[in-house]
């Protein structure tokens, strides 16, 4: 499937996006090994979810969807997963395949997990080396999925310094923690999203952090609590950029979440000239949550503190159109993590914006991006969810229509997100496959 857009105005509008995603995997992963039975509510129906969903159940956790955005889990406790009968296909999703390794590690049998075509390309051997060290066998094809992992119920506890900044990692090792014999550390070299740690709290698990260094004891009991899912910040970014580059709108999105762990793309969007404003922020259970405001602004370049970059990991695809709209040069350094997400992310934007007239000079963890105008054009996703969003917000200022190939990813993280553009006045339409 393609979008085609065509550029139209964006109008005001109050709107909210589907559910946060690294929540979502989160609440079906704890829910799922805690004591009792978890309620989630605002639960992101997106294909990676629903994946994660599946591989538990295949473990034997009853989980009911009474609405696609509400789960009632029953989970089993610590010990209570049961041995798969078949691989577990986690589509296209890393946090489920990094996450779920963490937990497979301490189980008291063995299980494969694997995925798509993206997936089973990603680098594994940041999970496997820790989760090895503290006991689990896993194999895997040259740090590659499918991974074979032989679970081991008496994991040894570590103390494990990360070598990248990443909330998968860390999450895995924390994960593997929970059943380990004592206190499992995990240093980080800049803070990640901190959604497991939350969890973990809300559930009533000890989580110390000082400084970067994040600790569990294990073995450890998770007590089962009702969960509220924040919208996407990740997904409302594709909203507040359709705003920021409009000639006249103001665009509230409602019940966002703003966990500060998540809200580098707000500093650097600003930071640009961009009119962000949190309204009536507040708490829903463990993380905060606010209304966001964004209005049409005059975007400058600037060189983009690389202190935000794990703050903001996901939303560099937008942040690469912000700068391409901006007057002036955007330069991004420290973002080679970029390089192995569901596609090669400098090398998928820097693609995409050049078919569409902007200059971009690539680096090997960087890209300067020259501000300009988008020209229409037929632009690739490379099947990544973020790429084909960015590119068709990008094709509603265009000054001809945009096709966006290969767009069927996007249901893994936002779905409903053409009507969503469309609320907004943009003129987004999709084809089935075929010549563009
Ligand atoms: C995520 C962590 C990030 C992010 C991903 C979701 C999570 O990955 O890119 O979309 O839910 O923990 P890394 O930890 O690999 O940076």
């Amino acid at each position: 499937m393609h979008f085609l857009i065509r550029p139209a105005a964006i109008h005001d509008a109050e709107l909210t996006v589907p559910g946060d995603k690294s929540v979502s995997h989160r609440a079906v992963m704890l829910g799922s090994i805690a004591e009792g039975i978890t309620e989630v509510r605002g639960f992101l129906a997106g294909e990676d979810c629903l994946a994660t969903i599946g591989a538990f159940r295949n473990m034997g956790v009853a989980i009911e969807q009474p609405k696609p955005t509400e789960l009632v889990i029953h989970g089993v406790g610590l010990r209570g997963l049961q041995a798969p009968d078949c691989e577990l296909d986690l589509g296209n999703s890393g946090t489920a395949m990094r996450l779920m390794a963490g937990v497979l590690a301490g189980q008291a049998f063995s299980a494969t997990l694997t995925g798509d075509e993206s997936l089973t390309g990603r680098p594994m051997q940041r999970i496997i080396t820790p989760l090895c060290r503290m006991g689990a066998g896993i194999e895997s094809r040259d740090g590659k999925p499918p991974l074979g992992i032989r679970g081991n119920p008496s994991l040894a506890a570590i103390d494990y310094v990360l070598p990248m900044a990443s909330a998968q990692v860390k999450s895995a090792v924390l994960l593997a923690g929970l059943y380990a014999q004592g206190r499992t550390t995990v240093t980080e070299p800049a803070v990640t999203r901190d959604h497991t740690e939350r969890m973990l709290r809300a559930m009533g698990v000890t989580v110390g952090n000082n400084d970067r260094r994040i600790d569990v004891e294990g073995p450890a009991t998770l007590r089962a609590c009702p969960v509220q899912v924040p919208a996407d910040l990740s997904s409302a970014a594709f909203v507040i950029l359709a705003a920021l580059l409009a000639d006249n709108a103001d665009v509230l999105i409602r019940d966002v979440g703003v966990n500060p762990t998540r809200t580098g793309v707000l500093d650097i969007l600003r930071a640009m000239g961009g009119a962000i404003t949190l309204e009536n922020p507040r708490d829903t259970g463990e993380e905060p949550v606010a209304d966001i405001r964004a209005r049409s602004s005059r975007l400058r370049g600037i060189e983009v503190d690389p202190g935000l970059v794990s703050l903001a990991i996901d939303e560099f695809p937008v942040l690469f159109v912000a700068a391409a709209a901006a007057d002036g040069i955007t330069r991004f350094t420290g973002i080679g993590e970029l390089r192995v997400k569901e596609s090669d992310r400098i090398a998928a934007m820097a693609t995409g914006l050049r078919t569409l007239g902007i200059r971009v000079e690539e680096s090997d963890d960087g890209a300067d991006v020259h501000g300009g105008t988008f020209s229409r054009g037929v632009v690739e996703s490379f099947g990544d969810h973020r790429i084909a969003m960015s590119l068709a917000v990008a094709g509603t200022v265009a000054d001809g229509p945009v096709t966006v190939r290969d767009v069927a990813a996007v249901e893994t993280s936002f779905p409903g997100f053409e009507a969503c553009l469309a609320s907004l006045g943009a003129d987004i339409s999709h084809q089935a496959e075929g010549p563009a």
